[in-house]
């Protein structure tokens, strides 16, 4: 598989460790982490990847201390307005997935802007998961469905896998080839569970501040010559 034909998902997990193991606040790793965003990003688009799906706040990471969430909030904003012209220039487009509800409207502005702007970009999609849960995905397709067929839309007989895929906020997406999560956590954490049932998944060691470019290509390079080797044997 050529890599402009695949989609990486990472769970960036650490930033939390990184910060304390230093003795520094939780609020540094964080920000240690956003930086380091900025350079995967940077060698998503190097490396000629075409899909890039970053988990950066789930529905359960709201039961985290009031000044956290307003730290990772702020944060967010920061990154919008600080990354918008370089993505921009690099030609990401990006998306969000996730639940609207309970985000201020000042992040939600800031995010619709910057997708707005970025609409027409296509070196790489970086879909960025805010408020994202994968069952509050499931439970809101499911809503949208029933509403359908409430109204006479689609009929129950129309519910399909494609037509669930389809009312999901990845719809537009293909399903994430490798799923990486680094921190050294072995879960899936509610991370794209219908999209990524076939999905390979790698668990690296290294905390997200610390998970350099050069790791992120020689990981690329290995998926992709591994998925060739397969190809072969698959042909014999
Ligand atoms: C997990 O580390 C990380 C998060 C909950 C937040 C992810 C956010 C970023 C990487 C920063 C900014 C992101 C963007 C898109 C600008 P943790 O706090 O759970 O680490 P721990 O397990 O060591 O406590």
């Amino acid at each position: 598989m050529e890599l402009f034909d695949m989609h990486v998902a990472i769970i960036m997990d650490g930033n939390g460790r990184w910060a304390t193991t230093r003795g520094m606040q939780r609020l540094i790793g964080h920000a240690r982490g956003a930086e380091r965003v900025r350079s995967i990003v940077e060698a998503a688009v190097d490396n000629g990847l075409g899909h890039l799906t970053l988990f950066a706040f789930s529905t359960e990471n709201w039961k985290r201390s009031e000044a956290e969430v307003k730290g990772l909030m702020a944060l967010f904003k920061r990154f919008i307005r600080a990354e918008k012209a370089n993505l921009f220039t690099k030609g990401v487009k990006v998306r969000f997935i996730g639940s609207r509800d309970g985000l201020d409207t000042a992040l939600l502005d800031l995010m619709d802007g910057l997708v707005a702007q970025t609409q027409d970009c296509a070196r790489l999609v970086l879909t960025i998961a805010i408020n994202y849960g994968g069952r509050d995905e499931i439970t809101r397709a499911i809503g949208r469905i029933a509403k359908k067929v409430e109204t006479g839309a689609l009929s129950s007989d129309d519910i399909t896998e494609k037509l669930v895929t389809d009312h999901l906020d990845t719809r537009d997406l293909p399903e994430p080839d490798l799923v990486i999560r680094t921190s050294g956590e072995y879960r899936v954490s509610n991370f794209l569970p219908w999209q990524s049932v076939y999905s390979e998944y790698l668990f690296e060691q290294t905390t997200w501040p610390d998970f350099t470019p050069e790791l992120f290509a020689s990981i690329l390079t290995e998926y992709k010559n591994r998925d060739r080797r397969y190809g072969a044997v698959l042909q014999k």
